[in-house]
């Protein structure tokens, strides 16, 4: 079996983009492949946040990574900082990255962007990215395309740590998630749906009121004409109704573009599919986040699962780049 990674920061609500563009395929890798799934916190120390939020958004994307089906029978689940080998590697890839790669990154260059306080962390976080991924010795990591380039820097991190030091990482694949899975913002078409981004109407949370969900569908942004057609260049927000109504019933949005003749039933249908989607997955979520100490249970046996794997590849990165053992350590080793 493959051993897959991918992380996901809780830096806000989860939205349905999360969901149909991440979140799923998850939960259908964990058939076929040995998945290690992190809610990375410590990411989320990157940019300006408030304690007591991060705390309860990472119970919240804990709690929703089980509700979708994220199994911690079959996977393992946990929190980046309850495993502390997370940031220590982290330095070890931060000296093994150069400032000119990191500053190429596109990025820290769109994020630091005109912002009066841009934190050293933000800078070297594909460093603690890479390490999250190698401590695993991942094959594979699912990710969106925005993420195609922090993966091509653990990728070369890795084999340069390798060729200097000796073979201690597994070298991982990018599996870039679909394209066709990505959900627009309901009122920039030509924005992804995004939780950081500050368009309450045109982003679908997951765990919103069905109500709401509706009544943002019923006033996404189309077109002055009346033709439904999947034309996502021409038409991106009827192309957008067209794709989440796909994504929510399995089908495929140009076929589908034939059964309408106005927006006012796309809209309708895709409502309708939307709420059906989120549904099951809002009551499972109401069932767990009702018992938060069990939770916190399972994401402890997560991290101890985790544990297990990241202090053996640790031990390995220690020795290879030439740290003295120390009494813990040659126990752990
Ligand atoms: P983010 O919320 O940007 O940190 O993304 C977390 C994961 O969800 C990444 O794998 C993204 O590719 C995916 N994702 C985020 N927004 C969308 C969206 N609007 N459509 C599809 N996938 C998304
Ligand atoms: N940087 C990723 C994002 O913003 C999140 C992430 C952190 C991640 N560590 C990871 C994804 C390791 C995959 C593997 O989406």
């Amino acid at each position: 079996m493959a051993r897959v990674f991918s992380g996901i920061k809780p830096s806000g609500a989860v939205t349905l983009g999360n969901y149909v563009g991440a979140l799923r395929s998850w939960v259908a890798a964990q058939d076929e492949d040995d998945c290690v799934f992190c809610v990375v916190d410590l990411h989320a120390l990157t940019v300006p946040h408030d304690p007591a939020q991060l705390r309860a958004l990472t119970l919240e994307l804990a709690t929703v990574l089980l509700a979708v089906g994220v199994d911690p029978d079959r996977c393992t689940l946990f929190v980046q900082s309850h495993v502390h080998e997370h940031a220590e590697l982290a330095w070890l890839m931060e000296c093994t990255a150069s400032v000119g790669e990191l500053r190429r990154m596109t990025q820290f260059k769109e994020k630091a962007g005109d912002q009066e306080f841009v934190s050293g962390g933000l800078f070297t976080y594909p460093a603690l990215m890479a390490a999250d991924i190698l401590l695993y010795d991942t094959d594979r990591v699912p990710v969106g395309d925005d993420q195609r380039q922090h993966l091509e820097l653990t990728r070369d991190l890795a084999g340069r740590f390798n060729t200097r030091f000796g073979e201690t990482f597994v070298v991982p694949e990018a599996a870039i998630l679909r394209v066709g899975a990505r959900v627009m913002d309901l009122q920039d078409p030509t924005r992804k749906m995004s939780k950081s981004e500050d368009s309450p109407q045109g982003v679908i949370l997951l765990l919103e009121d069905p109500s709401s969900i509706e009544r943002k569908i019923r006033r996404a942004v189309t077109d002055t004409e009346t033709e439904v057609r999947y034309d996502p260049e021409a038409k991106p927000g009827v192309s957008n109704l067209l794709a989440l109504l796909a994504a929510a019933t399995g089908s495929d949005p140009a076929e589908l573009a034939g059964r309408y003749q106005g927006y006012g039933a796309l809209k309708a249908d895709c409502a309708e599919a939307v709420v059906e989607l989120v549904r099951p997955v809002q009551m499972r979520y109401a069932e767990l986040a009702a018992d938060p100490r069990a939770v916190a249970s399972l994401l402890g046996h997560g991290a101890g699962k985790a544990r297990a794997t990241a202090a053996e590849t640790l031990a390995r990165a220690r020795r290879a780049v030439g740290l003295l053992p120390g009494s813990a350590q040659s126990r752990r080793a």
